[in-house]
């Protein structure tokens, strides 16, 4: 019998995005509306022990990779415990253990992350080594238009700090591009790339509910390109560097140490090698970042399932998946479908 983790068309999900709250220190426009959205009661949410039940189930059907996003996952006031217990399924198949962060307050907590490993052996592999951190502009003032909020530079501190533990984990810089707000900016980004040695990632700008997308505001990744030919002629596709489900299509200027990357997935998705399935703060297991298509599995626990229930559960909704995005490549399409708030998903 075929793996519960394996949808219709073959694809194998090995890659669990969980998110951890529904909440944020930061505003982001692009991630929801000024007035904030409606959180959910916080007695629907996951406990720590259910994200790790959950968790453990998945890892025990193959998941080798668990990426922890938000809302901000720091904010959630248990952060700590939730690495803690996740880290220690590495020695039960997990491979990497990630954190999606806006920077704000991961820094006071990086060595924190750091010190499970010496003083419990079980985390000698580390709690978290894949962190990405999201700055989508170099310049303080703007950072307050994009955010709402202050912060820039502890996000630009934690940046550094994490780049000074590298040895631990890979750091990656998350940079959302829109028009008229930040796509001025594409150079110097991939100049501090270059500077800090670091890997920047330019993100196609996605429509979610309450975000006011527009194709006015979207800067698709051949506009980028060109923009960066222009001034770094040898800058140029790192075909070898891109792993087989990477969200990513690796550049690098030759020479230089730092490197560019791009998710295309509004001018060209990479549904046809997808392998994540979610988990969202409130309990659902959701198999696309678009679609509306959810089972809640927080009930499904609550109400007393056993493993092998839950599992069936999990299995229809990868097995009902379908093969590519809502929008079928069209911007349009995608943008008026029915989905949650970014920040209620987590990317
Ligand atoms: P890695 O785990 O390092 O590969 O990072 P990632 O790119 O998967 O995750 P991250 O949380 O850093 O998100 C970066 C961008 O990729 C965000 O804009 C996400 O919304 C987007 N992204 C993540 N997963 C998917 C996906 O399955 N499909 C699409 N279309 N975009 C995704
Ligand atoms: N389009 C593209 N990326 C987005 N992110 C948040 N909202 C959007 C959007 N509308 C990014 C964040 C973070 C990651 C999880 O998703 O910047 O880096
Ligand atoms: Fe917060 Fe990230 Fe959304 Fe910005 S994109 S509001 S930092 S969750």
């Amino acid at each position: 019998s075929t793996s519960p983790l394996t949808d219709s068309f073959g694809r194998f999900h090995d890659y669990l995005r969980i998110s951890l709250t529904e909440r944020c220190n930061l505003r982001c426009k692009y991630c929801m509306p000024e007035e904030g959205v409606q959180l959910s009661p916080s007695e629907k949410l996951l406990t720590s022990e259910e994200i790790y039940r959950l968790a453990s189930l998945f890892v025990r059907e193959g998941v080798s990779k668990i990426r922890l996003t938000g809302g901000e996952p720091m904010v959630r006031k248990d952060i700590v415990d939730v690495v803690a217990r996740l880290g220690s399924l590495k020695e039960r198949g997990l491979e990497t253990l990630g954190m999606t962060s806006n920077g704000i307050t991961l820094g006071r907590h990086l060595d924190v992350f750091l010190l499970f490993t010496s003083y419990f052996p079980s985390f000698m592999q580390g709690g978290l080594d894949a962190v990405n951190i999201s700055l989508d502009t170099l310049i303080e003032p703007k950072f307050e238009l994009i955010t709402r909020r202050r912060g820039f530079s502890r996000v630009l501190e934690c940046i550094e700090q994490a780049a000074n533990m590298k040895a631990q984990g890979r750091l990656r810089m998350n940079c959302v591009m829109m028009r008229g707000v930040n796509d001025d900016e594409i150079i110097p980004f991939v100049e501090f790339a270059m500077k800090k040695k670091l890997n920047v990632r330019f993100i196609e700008y996605m429509p979610f509910d309450g975000n006011r997308w527009s194709d006015n505001k979207f800067v698709s990744y051949m506009e980028m390109l060109d923009v960066i030919k222009k001034r770094f002629p040898s800058f140029h596709r790192r075909r070898d560097e891109d792993k087989a489900n990477d969200t990513s299509k690796a550049w690098k200027i030759e020479g230089e140490e730092g490197s560019v990357g791009f998710i295309t997935s509004m001018s060209q998705h990479f549904c046809g090698s997808c392998n994540r399935l979610r988990i969202t703060a409130d309990g659902s297991i959701k198999v696309c970042l678009f679609g509306n298509e959810e089972v809640s599995l927080r009930d499904r626990m609550r109400s007393g399932d056993g493993d092998d229930q839950l599992l069936d559960v999990i299995h229809a909704a990868v097995w009902r998946k379908a093969a590519k995005h809502g929008g079928n490549g069209d911007m349009h399409e995608l943008a008026s479908s029915k989905n949650r708030p970014m920040i209620k998903i987590g990317g």
